[in-house]
């Protein structure tokens, strides 16, 4: 099992499980973008070595100053993190809500942020039959919470959340922190991204991640956007210097890559589409979102599960993600990330042939039994 730290995109695990080098595998269990980092990183990398014979910005202002000018939000609305994994947990913790509302499925980390600190949970149920959508009835079950924690696009489904329900649960009173982790690949994210809002009200959150738009995870990168009086208290929490000086400037350039950012969406909207309708005609249930990412369903056959499935695709050197590990998705649900049009082929070259083997072992065995 890929999971064995709860995420994708282990590749230690990897090198472990199918014996092959970290380099050789092509990795659809994490969703990067594919034009890998921008340029500016390395130049960073390569040029400012250096520094790291100094402390890094403990405001991290240059990066702050940025981000501001781009969102056209006050700076004090900011905080930058050691990534957005940084930064839930933070939120949580600042808060220490008694009951926390998250939607399964979601991404394992706000549940785990939440338990950490001893919190209760209310679960929203996203449903196969509603496309895994959240919506009004979705949040009845949640009555009881003061916090939620959703993320927009959410991860595994890619599905956003509508900006109208967030706002409603912050006028119900609620607290609400919105993950838009992945919201930079959408390619009309003004329409649905509440960062804005956040940065002036104090009881909106919204968290974004740098490390899968630009490519980064290695270097860990996000921020996190409220009402400056809040965002004061979180930093506080924060462990001095968490954010190291190349990350800091690596921020700061890949930011100036505007045409990375256009390059990106453009990629997206053709290639999501694409990769979806290749998925289904393989045979697949598909549950497309706004992501670099897709939920699937595997079809009803003999020994596809996605467990077997990963492990079969592992050992032809690709990674995917096996989607049972989420809360509310069974033990057929895989997401795969959406990469360039030669990866995707390849990779739908690699399914079609785990799919078969795995429908060959399984003939097999019923011929013994
Ligand atoms: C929805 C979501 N939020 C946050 C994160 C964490 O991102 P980062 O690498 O910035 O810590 C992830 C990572 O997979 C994610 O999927």
């Amino acid at each position: 099992m890929l999971e064995k730290y709860g995420h994708g995109g282990d590749l230690r695990t990897a090198e472990e499980s199918y014996g092959l080098p970290a380099g050789q595998f092509l990795d659809y269990s994490s969703n990067m973008n594919p034009f890998g980092p921008p340029p500016a990183v390395r130049q960073v990398l390569t040029v400012y070595a250096d520094h790291i014979d100094r402390y890094p910005d403990p405001a991290v202002r240059g990066l702050r100053s940025k981000l501001a000018q781009l969102h056209g939000i006050d700076e004090q609305s900011i905080l930058i993190g050691n990534g957005a994994a940084e930064l839930i947990d933070l939120v949580v913790r600042q808060h220490n809500p008694v009951i926390t509302a998250l939607a399964h499925p979601s991404f394992a980390e706000y549940g785990d942020a939440v338990h950490k600190i001893g919190g209760g949970t209310a679960p929203i149920p996203l449903t196969e039959a509603e496309q895994f959508q959240l919506s009004e009835a979705s949040l009845q079950q949640s009555r009881a919470a003061d916090f939620f924690m959703l993320g927009s696009p959410n991860n595994p489904t890619g599905k956003l959340v509508h900006p109208e329900l967030l706002r409603q649960l912050v006028k119900r009173g609620a607290t609400v922190v919105v993950d838009e982790a992945f919201m930079d690949f959408v390619p009309d994210e003004e329409a649905y991204s509440l960062l804005q809002e956040a940065a002036v009200n104090d009881r909106l959150f919204v968290i974004r991640s740098m490390t899968k738009f630009y490519a980064i995870p290695g270097i860990r990168l996000g921020y996190i956007v409220g009402e400056p009086g809040s965002i004061a208290a979180l930093s506080r929490l924060q462990v001095p210097w968490s954010v190291n000086s190349l990350a800091q400037l690596i921020g700061e350039a890949v930011l100036d890559d505007k045409e990375f950012a256009g390059k990106t969406k453009r990629w997206l909207q053709e290639e999501g589409p694409w990769f979806v309708n290749r998925l289904r005609e393989s045979g697949l249930e598909v549950y497309p979102g706004a992501a670099n990412y897709v939920l699937v369903r595997l079809p009803e056959q003999p020994g596809l599960t996605a467990a077997a499935l990963q492990k079969e695709m592992g050992q032809r050197g690709i990674l995917i993600r096996d989607a049972s590990h989420f809360t509310g998705l069974d033990e057929r649900f895989c997401r795969f990330a959406i990469k360039l049009r030669a990866q995707n082929e390849r990779f739908l070259q690699v399914l079609q042939q785990a799919m078969a083997a795995l429908q060959t072992y399984s003939g097999k065995e019923g011929m013994e039994e």
